[in-house]
């Protein structure tokens, strides 16, 4: 349907390649379904002028309007990759756009910038093709925008097949192996290059023993999926384990620093490139939450990610070592082990000593994707080294897919923080090493479950491409390219269920950014102390006279003494901490005024009623758009709503009946606590 504007037009298609190709085909389908004619250069005439829209990837020594940047127009070279987006005006993956005498040009000195010039187009729908328009430019910010599958290929007997998952089955696995159809995945790397991405690893961080494989025996099955994917622009990464020299090699060790280990390495990487030629690289979770990692031969991570990144540096590879490492067998006791603070204190010290192809993959907060974290203060703490920010868009903790939780806005404003100072870099331009969302797709017909959490694809991948970008704006877009027909009523409808949808899931779940009250294990619905007193360093610490974790440096675990100024400062103390952060950082007694002017047990009250309340008057609005859209996507929305407002409800019981007992407090305006 999008493809309408491009189809019923006549289209110049300029340039050689595969990537070409596929803009091509795209053209050639919407002229199929709408009408239209494409052309390839030399086909026919191939004056500009005879046409409505010329894409062109310049040739070397052309018009001299796109720059130098030439190495794009070769197959490999031109998917993007390490360090910056590449060179010229335009990189690989920029375009310029202009109208001029009736025909709209798009010019890319790389493949990929010719389609994405193309879905440019795409979105700009009519505008792309009316009166006359002055030559804009666009690239992306970064150069690597990727989603991590936590996929396994053998169904988990505990997390079954898509860890977090939240949308059915794997795209890529089936039946204990990758799918013999590869046609949705095709369709996948469509809707992924449209969104923006251009990388994807294709199985789960915690590295189970038949996935093990696929870095060896089964290396073939991820080149099948490589090589559909491959003329999106997308390129497939991998997730291994650190003991794949012990576990898939024979060798009595996996010592980062040990010959025989690092020759293993080499040889391992060596076959992968000769499977998959433009593969991208290794994503690991090393000495994390019971994964093996360089700890056990007392080497440090450097030691243990630059192993990997000289195997994969001739080949051109890049290794993604994820910062989450911390103690999982706390004791809530001890209260100055602090899981916060355990990624700064392992990695700072580190800064300057990873390899240029290594990438430090840091969760954007400093606990693991709550529905409110401080910015992790490593994003700032490690200028010599290539840090990429990790975000969830799959919702293990913000509803799992059956409560609406449009994460844009919680992105965007990580994104814009400024660690170092109020002055300095932003977290999006010290990201050198890219952004990366763990994936909320699966084989759900919706793709994502919860069909308005397509949103949350969209909004990262565009994100990805300009961190800067408004987050309305792109959900704008997305409701104008997903109901390309919608009405100003529909439009103004899916605004009001989404816009605010993430404040909703805050204000009915754990308050002022104390986090978790999660039932254990699989994360969903409410439990206050479900992960109290458990070894994972999970708490809210409340007790009969108040709640919260100091973190502050004077009194608590000194986590805020991790930032730089100002924020150290602000953080520090209880007077000038933000409120949506101040358990996070502060133990307070209930009674304690916050910079509302409530206290906080008041603000627990009050927020837990209007959140259930906003989720019921949000199914209320979906309700009266059932005229407007396709019968079963309003139908599965509508349903998934059922269940967000039990959950609501859910949620505000359990929170203000635990707060009222604790404190005993009462509300102070009456209302019904159970
Ligand atoms: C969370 C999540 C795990 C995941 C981990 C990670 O803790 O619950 O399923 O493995 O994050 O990011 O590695």
């Amino acid at each position: 349907e999008t493809f309408r504007p491009v189809g019923g037009r006549r289209t110049l298609v300029d340039g050689t390649g595969p990537l070409v190709d596929t803009v091509h085909g795209e053209v050639a389908y919407a002229c199929a379904q709408f009408g239209g004619e494409v052309v390839v250069r030399g086909e026919k005439s191939d004056a500009s002028s005879s046409y409505d829209l010329v894409l062109r990837v310049a040739e070397a020594g052309g018009s001299g309007d796109t720059g130098p940047g030439l190495e794009g127009v070769g197959e490999l070279g031109s998917l993007g990759g390490l360090g910056s987006p590449g060179d010229g005006e335009l990189g690989a993956e920029g375009f310029a756009i202009e109208r001029t005498d009736g025909t709209t040009i798009v010019t890319a000195s790389g493949q990929p910038g010719l389609l994405y010039g193309l879905f440019h187009v795409v979105r700009l729908g009519e505008n792309a093709f009316r009166g006359t328009r002055a030559r804009e430019t666009h690239r992306p910010a970064t150069a690597l925008r990727m989603l991590d599958h936590w996929d396994n290929v053998a169904v988990h007997p505990v997390m079954g097949q898509v860890e977090r998952g939240y949308a059915g089955g794997s795209l890529f696995w089936q039946n204990g192996c990758a799918r013999q159809e590869l046609e949705r995945v095709r369709a996948y790397a469509r809707l992924l290059a449209a969104c923006g991405i251009n990388s994807i690893s294709v199985n789960n961080v915690n590295v189970h023993e038949t996935e093990a494989h696929l870095l060896t025996d089964r290396i073939g099955e991820v080149a099948d999926i490589a090589r559909t994917l491959r003329p999106y622009g997308i390129r497939t990464h991998l997730s291994v384990t650190f003991a794949a020299p012990i576990v898939l090699g024979g060798l009595s060790t996996a010592d980062p620093l040990d010959e025989a280990v690092r020759g293993w390495w080499a040889e391992a990487v060596r076959k992968v490139y000769s499977a998959i030629p433009d593969f991208g690289g290794f994503v690991v979770k090393a000495d994390s939450e019971g994964q093996p990692g360089p700890f056990t031969y007392g080497r440090s991570h450097a030691d243990g990610a630059n192993m990997l990144a000289v195997a994969l540096a001739p080949h051109g590879g890049t290794v993604h070592w994820r910062a989450f490492v911390y103690d999982h067998r706390q004791d809530w006791r001890d209260r100055s082990t602090d899981r916060a603070r355990a990624a700064y204190d392992h990695f700072a010290p580190l800064d300057g000593k990873f390899a240029d192809n290594a990438v430090l993959q840091v969760k954007h907060g400093p606990m693991d994707f709550q529905v409110r974290e401080p910015v992790s203060p490593v994003l700032g703490a490690l200028p010599r080294t290539r840090v990429a920010v990790e975000v969830q868009s799959t919702q293990e903790y913000t509803g799992q897919q059956r409560h609406v939780c449009w994460l844009g806005p919680m992105w965007s404003e990580a994104l814009r923080f400024h660690p170092e100072s109020e002055q300095r870099l932003r977290v999006a331009e010290l990201a050198r090493g890219g952004l990366v969302a763990v994936a909320n797709v699966g084989d759900d017909p919706f793709w994502t479950g919860h069909p308005l959490a397509q949103a949350n694809l969209y909004t990262f991948g565009r994100l990805a491409w300009q961190p800067d970008a408004d987050p309305h704006r792109i959900l704008d877009e997305w409701i104008a390219l997903t109901f390309p027909t919608a009405s100003e009523r529909l439009a103004a409808g899916l605004r009001a269920v989404l816009h605010g949808s993430w404040r909703t899931y805050e204000k009915y779940t754990a308050p002022l950014g104390v986090g978790f009250m999660v039932q254990p294990g699989h994360h969903y619905g409410p439990s206050v102390d479900g992960y109290e007193y458990s070894p994972w360093g999970t708490y809210h610490f409340a007790d009969r006279d108040g709640i919260g974790v100091d973190r502050s440096a004077a009194t608590g675990t000194g986590y805020a003494a991790q930032y730089a100024k100002p924020w150290a400062e602000l953080f520090e103390s209880a007077a000038s901490c933000p409120d949506e952060l101040l358990l996070f950082f502060h133990h307070v007694p209930y009674g304690h005024v916050l910079r509302s002017g409530k206290t906080v047990v008041q603000h627990i009250y009050d927020t837990h009623f209007e959140g259930a309340e906003e989720a019921e008057e949000a199914r209320r609005v979906w309700a009266g758009l059932a005229d407007l859209v396709e019968p079963a996507w309003h139908a599965r929305v509508a349903e998934r709503y059922e269940e967000q407002v039990r959950g609501a409800r859910e949620w505000r019981d359990q929170v203000n009946s635990y707060f009222l007992r604790k404190s005993g407090i009462p509300d102070g305006r009456g209302r019904t606590i159970y």
